[in-house]
């Protein structure tokens, strides 16, 4: 499974990158307007994809069809690597079956079902992206629909790629890639949780501690000859 940082801020992009553990970005607005308010999203679009390249998904803020296409049309104008990000309604599925057949890839987002993933899969999305964390902000399973929509997909061999997005904690990512997600999208902060444990930690220091008890042995025989 592949992981993708979901965020905006270029400080954790970078350093996610530098790691080589991520394939993607996602974005939205919400994420954005997390950001200065003043960052020219262009720009801050544009140098996210030359820090990372791979996915980029770009989200377009219209709600009717003939806007989402329009907004298309502009970011790939100057992004034209841009997956459109799109939503779960139904004047996104009528976009998304356009910008299909134009062969331009789509993300379709706030999706809460397996029946919302498989219209969208069916509209020709490129991704479907499953919000689990959401469903258990509401005391519903997050991840029983994450594992729904694989097997869903296993049995009829659809063909979009479902990213597991709204990750809340590790455990999520680790429940995601059992399913078979083929991509979850993590927080930094989740990310960089991901990659720690205590007894990583501890067993470094033991080994550097040793390391550093044979030298001083090694010094002190030497010191005796
Ligand atoms: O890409 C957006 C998605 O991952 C949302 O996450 O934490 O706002 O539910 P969250």
């Amino acid at each position: 499974m592949q992981l993708y940082v979901d965020s905006a801020n270029i400080n954790e992009i970078r350093h996610a990158a530098s790691l080589g553990v991520i394939h993607g970005v996602t974005t939205n607005p919400s994420l954005l307007a997390k950001e200065d308010p003043n960052v020219d999203v262009k720009q801050r679009i544009l140098e996210i994809y030359q820090t990372v390249g791979g996915h980029l998904s770009v989200e377009v803020i219209s709600t009717d069809t003939a806007g989402m296409l329009k907004e298309a049309e502009g970011i790939l104008s100057w992004f034209p690597e841009a997956t459109i990000k799109i939503p779960m309604i139904e004047a996104g599925l009528s976009a998304v079956k356009e910008l299909s057949r134009q062969n331009i890839p789509t993300n379709v987002t706030l999706i809460f079902s397996p029946t919302q993933a498989l219209a969208a899969n069916n509209a020709g999305a490129s991704y479907v992206s499953v919000f689990l964390g959401r469903l258990d902000d509401l005391a519903q399973d997050g991840v029983q629909v994450v594992e729904e929509v694989c097997e869903i997909w296993d049995r009829h061999g659809l063909e979009s790629q479902i990213i597991a997005a709204s990750i809340r904690h590790p455990m999520h990512i680790l429940q995601c890639a059992k399913a078979g997600a083929d991509i979850a999208t993590v927080p930094y902060k989740t990310l960089i949780q991901s990659l720690k444990h205590p007894l990583t930690d501890s067993g470094l220091q033991s080994f550097l501690k040793d390391y550093e008890k044979m030298q001083a042995e090694k010094a002190k025989l030497l010191g005796n000859v």
